[in-house]
């Protein structure tokens, strides 16, 4: 079986708009191959080094997601990025024969640095990411890497990299990964815009019940559509879009129509957005709360999967270290 290998930082929880972007993607991928699954803490220290502490309660709960959307640790690898030491150890490696350039060049670099004020991201692990990121991937061999369309020009890095390695000690212990971008539908938010924490404009899988309800309730509509009785324009309401995502092709043909022709106010219609939404949520509520009332079932499933991570790494390792003549 081929290997996919993908990681997500801790640095939030997670809103339905990661949910139906990526996890959702990851589930049905674990049926068909060896997948390896990780918590990227040192990549979330490279924009928010002063809250490491922080950093740890998210990766407890991005752990405690992975297993309440459906991610079987029978089936997944799932660990935690920083207890794998040899991470470390191959980005030192593949940090001595990457050029600089390659990482200036990178557009998130110099997106980020810009955009981020309230902390200096000058750093040397802020410019080495990508390495970071390479060494993540390559150390699992993996062959296929689940991603957003953002995190190509990391991947492309990556082939790179493990080219130049190749090249070098002339040997072909690293395998070129290839990105597995997948079409998946932008969630928009409350206000419209896509989901996004930097937003305030999302609904998380750990809101309570009460607070999803609330969120859709108080969504904006069709600002033209001011009295119940004026027809509204489907296309302008935010809701409409979250239908398109959560609610079936009845339903939103039904939505749409009752909207234009004023059959059905905008409570009505958000309504049955709230059933078809607290569909997805409620068996993930379920999930997370029997975890957080057993600890030890997580504390298990991370040790496990962390040893085995490890034990793959370190096959890898020592191909590396051979490659190079290294002692
Ligand atoms: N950079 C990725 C992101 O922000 C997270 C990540 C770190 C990752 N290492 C990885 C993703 C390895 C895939 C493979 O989404």
């Amino acid at each position: 079986m081929k290997r996919v290998l993908s990681g997500m930082q801790p640095s939030g929880y997670l809103h339905l708009g990661n949910l139906v972007g990526a996890l959702t993607n990851w589930v049905s991928l674990q049926e068909k191959y060896d997948c390896y699954y990780f918590v990227a803490d040192w990549h979330a220290l490279t924009t928010n080094y002063p809250n490491p502490s922080v950093i740890k309660e998210y990766t407890r709960d991005l752990l405690m997601n992975f297993l309440a959307v459906g991610l079987d640790p029978e089936k997944v690898t799932l660990f935690i990025q920083s207890r794998i030491l040899e991470h470390a150890e191959l980005h030192i490696l593949l940090s001595m024969i990457t050029p600089l350039g390659w990482l200036e060049r990178v557009p998130t670099y110099k997106e980020k640095k810009e955009e981020i004020k309230e902390l200096d991201i000058g750093s040397y692990g802020f410019l080495g990411y990508p390495v970071l990121q390479s060494a993540d991937i390559l150390i699992y061999r993996a062959s296929y890497v689940p991603v957003g369309i953002d995190q190509v020009p990391h991947l492309e890095i990556t082939r790179e990299i493990a080219r130049r390695f190749n090249f070098l000690y002339k040997t072909d212990v690293l395998i070129e990964p290839e990105p597995l971008l997948t079409q998946f539908p932008k969630v928009t938010g409350l206000d419209g815009r896509k989901m996004s924490k930097s937003y305030d404009n999302a609904i998380y899988l750990n809101d309570p019940p009460e607070v999803v309800e609330k969120k859709i309730l108080t969504m904006v509509t069709d600002t033209q559509r001011k009295r119940r009785t004026d027809p509204g324009d489907p296309e302008k309401s935010p809701v409409y879009q979250l239908h398109r995502i959560f609610s079936t092709e009845e339903e939103l043909e039904e939505v749409a129509r009752g909207c234009r022709t004023a059959g059905i106010g905008c409570i009505d219609c958000k309504r049955i957005l709230i059933k078809n939404v607290f569909k997805v949520l409620e068996p993930i509520w379920e999930k997370r709360k029997e975890l957080s009332d057993n600890p030890s079932i997580m504390d298990e499933i991370i040790e496990t999967g962390n040893e085995k991570a490890r034990k793959a790494a370190r096959e890898t390792m020592e191909l590396v270290r051979d490659a190079m003549g290294m002692y």
